[in-house]
């Protein structure tokens, strides 16, 4: 027996966990004495230190998509790269600069005129100047001494504020240059006209305390505001990075997923969630859009979010214990503090080793499923059995022993394709159509879309309903070659009540497999008689009468 229903404990999760106060009360005691800053400014370095990431090499196109999500997210500067790279990065900053983007868009510049000349005629807003002050570096790589950088680096900054534009000042390996020196040199460059001072720990050297204690110690000399760039050679980015504003920074440089130089940068999705819900201070990101943002980030530099990171991987929010679950339903709080809806997410249930009776009827709720005891006990039997021999049961496989305990088949499907079509190739626009049996009346229509496969689901979607959301697309190589066969599993929404459907297929061809995955997808969500659908009434009527 299915039944309409709501979606289950996510809609009730949301009324409650939108009311919680995310505060432990050990934070609470632990920074009365602290004075923070009310907000806090977020420098992006996605476009230039996280396009330092290994492997990644983006093109202008990609770029200016990076850009305009930054700037729809809310970061205040978007540093968009290092333009004395090369001619392609210049041209590409240029055009940043050129799309009249709410964020101020920046360039990195080392201490010399050269650099700043590029940098300029990218007409950005600000110059990031930077030069390396630690010892190791002046005597290794620059092989000049503390003097002469501190020289050059107030001759960059003059030079750049004489342009007009914005400086933001960094000593490179700021975490491992004397203290007393690099004073100076923040004395120096707020001198002659830097508007703020950037403390790097470029090689991910200095712990939490530290960096707290660095920065007050600076904050005696600077006038203007500090910043923070930590990288996470040891994991401590994003902890370095709040330890500074503990010391009275007011900036933070990041990237979205982490993404940087070796082991990467502070990721900024994890910075602004901590400032929001641990240290209650603001910054100007629009925290329902990091999800998207990050998966955005992920998929065009090609860098893949580890499940377990925090806010945004795959398991931030999803449950496996039948014990947390059970939890979950009485009361969100219980183990999801952070409300995943804040960041643009959904909690989810997973199916394993240690679901319960409680996991797998929240599960089934996702999707509109009752059962009664009879079938609840033998899906419970079955997992048990899976999982026992080891096997981790993906979602569509817990499906279709759901459906095979209801008894649901799909003889007489309300959907059903009769023709397809897709147009797609270089400098084209890829355009699917279709020809779509829904409920007896014939639809025909066409749409586009980022590839061929988008453009299938977009079109298969539309014509059935304007209700109904992609949640998740997975592909799969069973075989290897070019002939492989391949598995795509569909997973869709109705907007109207929050309810889900699974469509999986398998087949040799990547763009017909996805049809047949989204045809089923489409049925099991129409089949339960929620869709509103894109029939009229009356020609349905019209069309039972003719075949009476
Ligand atoms: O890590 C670093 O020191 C840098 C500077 C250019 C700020 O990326
Ligand atoms: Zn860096």
């Amino acid at each position: 027996m299915s039944k309409q229903t709501s979606a289950g404990y996510r809609d009730r999760f949301d009324q409650a966990a939108m009311q919680l106060d995310y505060t432990s009360e050990y934070n609470r005691r632990a920074m009365s004495g602290v004075r923070l800053p009310k907000m806090v400014r977020i420098f992006d370095t996605t476009l230039r230190d996280g396009e330092q990431t290994p492997g990644v090499n983006l093109s202008t196109k990609e770029k200016i998509r990076i850009a305009k999500a930054l700037d729809d997210l809310g970061v205040d500067t978007i540093e968009a790269g290092f333009p004395a790279v090369s001619k392609e990065e210049t041209d590409a900053i240029k055009k940043i600069s050129g799309l009249g983007l709410n964020a101020e868009i920046c360039a990195l510049a080392r201490s010399n005129t050269k650099d700043i000349d590029v940098a300029l005629s990218c007409n950005v807003d600000c110059i990031h100047v930077f030069i390396a002050t630690s010892d190791i570096h002046l005597k290794y790589k620059l092989k000049i001494k503390r003097e002469e950088a501190l020289e050059k680096a107030k001759h960059a900054v003059q030079y750049a504020k004489d342009h007009g534009v914005i400086v933001e000042f960094s000593s490179e390996d700021a975490t491992r240059t004397d203290i007393e020196f690099l004073k100076k040199m923040h004395h120096a460059v707020q001198e002659v006209g830097a508007d703020r001072v950037d403390v790097p720990d470029t090689v991910g050297v200095i712990a939490p305390h530290a960096m707290k204690s660095l920065v007050s110690e600076l904050k005696k000399v600077t006038k203007v505001p500090i910043s923070v760039h930590c990288h996470n050679d040891v994991g401590l980015a994003v902890a370095n990075s709040l330890a500074g504003i503990e010391g009275g920074a007011t900036q933070i440089q990041a990237t979205i997923n982490g993404i940087g130089e070796r082991a990467g940068n502070a990721a900024l999705e994890e910075i602004v969630i901590s400032l929001a819900t641990l240290y209650h201070i603001n910054t100007n990101v629009d925290t329902k859009k990091i999800y998207t943002t990050s998966k955005m980030i992920s998929k065009i530099t090609g860098v893949p979010v580890q499940p377990n990171k925090a806010i945004v991987g795959a398991n931030a929010f999803t449950h496996e214990s039948g014990i947390h679950v059970h939890g979950l339903v009485a009361n969100p709080s219980t183990y999801e503090a952070i409300n995943p809806k804040l960041v643009g997410k959904e909690s989810s249930i997973a199916i394993g080793k240690h679901s319960g009776r409680h996991s797998i009827k929240e599960k089934l709720r996702e999707y509109g499923l009752e059962l009664d005891k009879a079938q609840l006990q033998k899906i419970m039997t079955d997992v048990e059995r899976l999982v026992a021999g080891g096997k981790k049961l993906k979602e569509p496989e817990f499906l279709a022993l759901a459906y095979d305990a209801l008894g649901e088949t799909m003889e007489n499907p309300p959907i059903q394709l009769k023709e397809f079509t897709v147009l797609t190739g270089l400098n084209l626009t890829p355009t699917a159509t279709v020809r779509v049996e829904i409920d007896g009346e014939m639809k025909r229509s066409s749409k586009m879309g980022i590839g061929p496969v988008d453009a299938a689901i977009n079109v298969l979607r539309s014509t059935v309903s304007g209700n109904i959301l992609l949640k998740d697309y997975n592909l799969d190589a069973i075989t290897g070659g070019s002939d492989s066969l391949c598995e795509v599993m569909i997973k869709l929404q109705n907007k109207d009540n929050n309810l889900l459907a699974i469509g999986k297929s398998v087949g040799p061809d990547i763009v017909i497999t996805s049809v047949n995955a989204a045809v089923e997808a489409l049925n099991r969500l129409c089949a339960k008689g929620n869709v509103k659908r894109n029939v009229k009434e009356s020609e349905k009527k019209v069309e039972v009468k003719k075949d009476g």
